[in-house]
């Protein structure tokens, strides 16, 4: 028996990534997954594909964030998944999907910042909003943002303000849900091994001073995000509500000792 058998689960951008990860986390505990992508259909087929075999359920579902039918889209993909495993309500909501941008306030465009607003902002507030009526009494929201909104790099202007503005999310929907049972958190990666930062971590030098920064001593992988997420959408997570939860391995926590 696992701790979320009955339940039924959406993770934006589930087909890669942290997503993937939070989506195998989920599956793996017994909740039916519905794995949102924007268009790498391969990928997201694949996450459905090990989630199946570890013995997991799971469906892909098609919405590209920043067009006009995405909601629609989503929500019927979601709606048609979920009755052909015999279920009409969703317990678990992650706002993982979401996009990088690189440029300080010189280099930023507003088609950039418009669009980093869309994809990070827009689109989990108002997937949070259209699955509101759908989202049973005892649910979970857990949003993913970045530890970049602590950090304050010059060169992630945008991608700041834009998950500065989802971790404002936080409190008012906790809120706003607490009265029925549902908890609303957000989880702060800080670097993760994934196809967003491959081109930083796959320079050696990069890494290796992106590991003397972090407490622990290494850069995070989608699953240490994972656990975090797996956590707060289980039963154990009941108590917690309202919070955003820095899971960065204590990156740029401040001078670290030389040893
Ligand atoms: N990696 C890190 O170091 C890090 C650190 C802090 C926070 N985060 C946050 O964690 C989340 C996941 O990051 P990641 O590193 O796993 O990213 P990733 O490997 O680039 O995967 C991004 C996911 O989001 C989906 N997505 C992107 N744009 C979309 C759009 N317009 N419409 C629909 N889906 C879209 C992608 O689906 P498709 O491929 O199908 O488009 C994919 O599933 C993001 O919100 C990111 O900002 C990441």
């Amino acid at each position: 028996m696992g701790e979320l058998d009955g339940r039924t689960a959406l993770v934006t951008g589930g087909s890669r990534g942290i997503g993937r990860a939070v989506a195998l986390r989920l599956a793996a505990e017994g909740a039916l997954v519905a794995v949102h992508y924007g268009s790498d259909e391969e990928a997201a087929a694949e996450t459905v594909g090990l989630i199946a075999k570890a013995g997991g359920r799971a469906f892909t579902v098609r919405a590209r964030f920043g067009a006009s039918d995405a909601l629609d889209a989503l929500f019927e993909g979601l709606t048609a998944g979920l009755a052909e495993h015999g279920e009409d309500g969703l317990d678990i909501l992650v706002n993982n999907a979401g996009i990088h941008l690189i440029g300080s306030i010189e280099q930023i465009t507003e088609e950039e910042f418009d669009r980093v607003m869309a994809i990070n902002v827009r689109a989990p507030l108002f997937v949070t909003q259209r699955a509101l009526p759908l989202l049973r009494d005892g649910g979970r929201i857990v949003n993913i943002a970045s530890a970049a909104v602590r950090i304050g790099s010059s060169l992630q202007l945008g991608y700041t303000i834009s998950k500065t503005a989802l971790v404002a999310l936080t409190a008012p929907l906790a809120n706003e849900l607490g009265h029925r049972g549902i908890t609303v958190n957000t989880v702060n990666p800080g670097v993760i091994l994934t196809d967003m930062t491959s081109q930083c971590t796959g320079v050696p030098e990069a890494l290796a001073e992106l590991e003397s920064m972090t407490a622990l001593g290494r850069i995070g992988l989608p699953e240490d995000v994972a656990d975090v997420v797996g956590f707060l959408a289980g039963p154990q997570g009941r108590w917690v509500t309202g919070q955003t939860i820095d899971a960065s391995g204590g990156t740029y926590l401040g001078p670290i000792p030389k040893r």
